[in-house]
């Protein structure tokens, strides 16, 4: 749009660069006015007649300056997504979901500071997390929080989302009585990491949606996923024509050159000083004492949330006073000082359109409700499991019913109840079936369990398929190129019946293999074959999985009960698959970790003929070299967790010796360092830790206690005796 008005453009009559500089500060001005202040000065045509003027003068002159609104849309495929360090942490929160549990924050708030404590409390928005990077005034990086240390690079598409100003500016004497001013910078910063959240307005969503459904494009399920979705695209220019908008909410850094300036002591101060800069901050951040406080803040905002224009799931909750937040510091995870406190699940109402009766890889009968699609706690949902035939009882729920569906933040959705007063008589009765509805065998119900299994067992296609789907799975025996609908259409014809077929494959067969393209194409009854090209590279694969380590072969079999985790330990106590094999009830519950439920599912899955046969066949013909083990204590170089990172031990520790924590660290991967420097990655702290704990708090280093240290182990399955 913007390249044909150029185009279009005459040859504007002032090209000063007077006249140019005019232009671009009026413009920012204006948008400042309008994204910052909330407060528009000039209707949206005139910006857009002065904006075409500045693309003109760009066209006939050689002006280009950096903090043009012409400069926000690159004009290549530009965005690298290279990985960023953050050089402080992007923290998450801690959540609470009741006023019991806002009671209990409160207190240990109440403690550190000893009188009402006075909080910042905010809307949580629910977009994306970011970090923008300006350094002396100039925006020069924009990243997604990633796993929290390292993100991703997004400055190009963040630069198209006219709320996050590209450069920052004092707030001038005329706008700066719109702030509380007693806060407003004097100086920009040298360094500011700022971070917020990117999020899509409700309006925006809901008219991009329309539009695409017109267009026959895809649509977002939710705002949230619209902002994600839209913030890593490759070409900066389709991010450009998204309604993206940011709010800015905690400063990661700030450095002021020569002591220029300083930061405002309170949370609420620092928000109005990023204000003051041309960052937006959100409209209904309040400041509020004590728990009487937060629970009418939390309860206007509640009563706000179906008005507002974007979408919220909770309140954030932070101490006000900066120096109480430095004292009560960080966990591992998240501050100390700050909380997220939820909003409830969310309800919808919605119709049952059918209900499905799906076959599990262990033969387990599970209704799905067929819904119509309904938005609910953030998402579109139009599935959604009915668990068993005693839910359906307790739910009393027939197909045409109108019901609740329920859902709590990431929670898979549930419907909650069916609405009898809708009823109008044309419901249908959901029938349980008697068999299966895959291939007609017999259903059985073990004693004090809810489930029907299919009694097929791998006569079952269905469980055929998914039994080869696990079996080839990237965890198990890591056979690329084995998809669901290649699977689908080995097994219905009848080239392979299980695993051990896939070892007597011949490329020459394969690629004959016939594949409905129905859903690929969009043409009914369309199909085509595997080819030799994709056959051979599948066969190699099949080969190459000839020499997984027994642990994962275990896994692959799909033993009830016996996960990835499980299969390491039974790898590590049996040498061999035979041995394994011929373990008793006795020996398999010896083993730490093995439950009696595991070990009952472990021997009846070898007493199973079938699966002797299968194993056999594995090992004699398909020669499956199971010997190389992976040890479940040694950890091959490349998976340890914390390579290349480097810990710093500080304080006392009771549990461990400190020699202990660093052969531990090491075994992991880190490095162990004596001081504390910006490398590093985190500081486990015991009792009476000094100056080294200052100092990683100063510079926003994870610091763990020595009770989260030793559950963090325990996420590597390191215990301690
Ligand atoms: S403060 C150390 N403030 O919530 C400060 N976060 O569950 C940590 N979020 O990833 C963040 N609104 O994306 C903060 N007003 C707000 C927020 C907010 C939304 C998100 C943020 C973060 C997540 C944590």
């Amino acid at each position: 749009m913007s390249d044909l008005f150029a185009s279009l453009a005459q040859q504007p009559d002032d090209l000063s660069y007077e006249h140019y500089r005019e232009l671009i500060d009026t413009l920012n001005r204006y948008a400042r006015a309008y994204y910052v202040l909330d407060n528009p000065i000039v209707p949206d045509v005139e910006y857009d007649r002065l904006y075409r003027e500045l693309e003109a003068i760009e066209l006939y002159s050689e002006f280009k300056d950096a903090d043009s609104p012409t400069r926000r849309v690159g004009d290549a495929i530009n965005t690298s997504f290279a990985p960023v360090a953050h050089k402080v942490p992007l923290m998450s929160l801690g959540d609470i979901f009741d006023d019991e549990e806002l009671v209990d924050f409160n207190k240990r708030m109440l403690e550190a500071t000893g009188s009402e404590v006075e909080y910042c409390a905010e809307p949580k928005l629910d977009g994306l997390a970011i970090s923008l990077i300006y350094e002396k005034g100039v925006l020069v990086k924009a990243a997604t929080r990633g796993d929290g240390t390292t993100g991703e690079d997004i400055t190009a598409n963040a630069k198209t989302i006219k709320a996050i100003p590209l450069t920052l500016h004092v707030m001038k004497d005329d706008m700066v009585h719109m702030i509380d001013a007693s806060f407003a910078a004097q100086s920009i910063p040298d360094y500011l990491d700022v971070r917020g959240e990117v999020f899509m307005p409700r309006d925006g969503f809901k008219k991009w949606n329309e539009e695409a459904k017109a267009k026959g494009q895809k649509v977002f399920a939710n705002p949230r996923n619209a902002a994600a979705g839209s913030l890593r695209q490759q070409d900066s220019r389709i991010t450009a024509l998204r309604p993206l908008t940011f709010n800015a909410y905690y400063i990661g850094q700030c450095d002021f050159e020569n002591d220029s300036d300083h930061l405002p002591d309170s949370q609420y101060g620092r928000l109005q000083f990023l204000k003051s800069l041309g960052l937006p901050v959100n409209e209904h951040i309040k400041v509020v004492k004590g728990i009487s406080g937060l629970r009418s803040f939390y309860e206007s905002l509640g009563a706000l949330r179906p008005s507002l224009n974007y979408d919220i799931d909770g309140t954030v909750l932070k101490v006000n006073d900066i120096a109480t937040q430095e004292e009560l510091g960080f966990t591992a995870k998240a501050p100390r000082w700050a909380i997220a406190y939820k909003f409830p699940p969310e309800e919808a109402m919605t119709k049952l359109l059918n209900v499905d009766f799906q076959v599990g890889r262990t033969g387990k009968i599970t209704p799905v409700a067929r819904l119509q699609p309904v938005y609910v706690g953030g998402t579109t949902i139009s599935n959604c499991t009915l668990h068993n035939e005693e839910e359906l009882k307790r739910l009393d729920i027939k197909v045409g019913d109108t019901v609740i569906v329920r859902r709590a933040g990431d929670v898979i959705p549930q419907i909650s109840g069916v609405v009898k007063e809708k009823r109008d008589g044309s419901e249908q009765e959901v029938v349980f079936p008697k068999v299966c509805p895959e291939c007609g065998s017999a259903l059985e119900r073990e004693d004090g369990e809810v489930a029907y299994r299919c009694t097929g067992g791998l006569v079952c296609p269905k469980q055929q398929c998914q039994a080869i789907e696990h079996y080839v799975e990237r965890a198990a025996m890591d056979i690329d190129g084995l998809g669901e609908r290649i699977v689908e259409a080995m097994v219905s014809s009848q080239m392979i019946h299980n695993i051990a077929d896939l070892y007597s494959l011949s490329e020459e067969t394969l690629s004959k293999l016939i594949i409905d393209t129905t859903n690929e194409k969009e043409e009914e009854g369309k199909v085509r074959l595997l080819g030799k090209v994709v056959a051979k590279k599948i066969i190699a694969n099949i080969d190459k999985s000839r020499q997984r380590p027994l642990n994962r072969f275990i896994y692959a079999l799909g033993i009830r009960d016996v996960g990835a985790t499980t299969a390491k330990i039974l790898a590590a106590n049996f040498k061999t698959i035979d041995e394994l094999m011929q373990a008793s009830f006795e020996k398999l519950t010896s083993i730490n970790n093995i439950g009696g439920v595991a070990a009952t599912h472990i021997i009846d899955f070898f007493k199973e003929e079938h699966n002797r046969t299968v194993i056999e066949r594995l090992l004699t013909e398909a020669k499956l070299d199971l010997q190389a083990c992976e040890q479940v204590s040694e950890m091959s170089e490349d998976t340890k967790p914390f390579l290349g990172k480097t810990f710093v031990l500080t304080g006392t520790l009771s549990t461990l010796k400190r020699d202990q924590a660093k052969e531990l660290l090491e075994g992991l991967g880190a490095k162990v360092s004596g001081s504390v420097s910006k490398k590093t990655y985190a500081v486990v702290a015991g009792t009476e830790a000094g100056s080294k704990l200052t100092k990683a708090q100063e510079l926003g280093i994870q610091v763990y206690s020595e009770a989260e240290f030793i559950e963090l182990l325990g996420q590597y399955n390191i215990t301690l005796s």
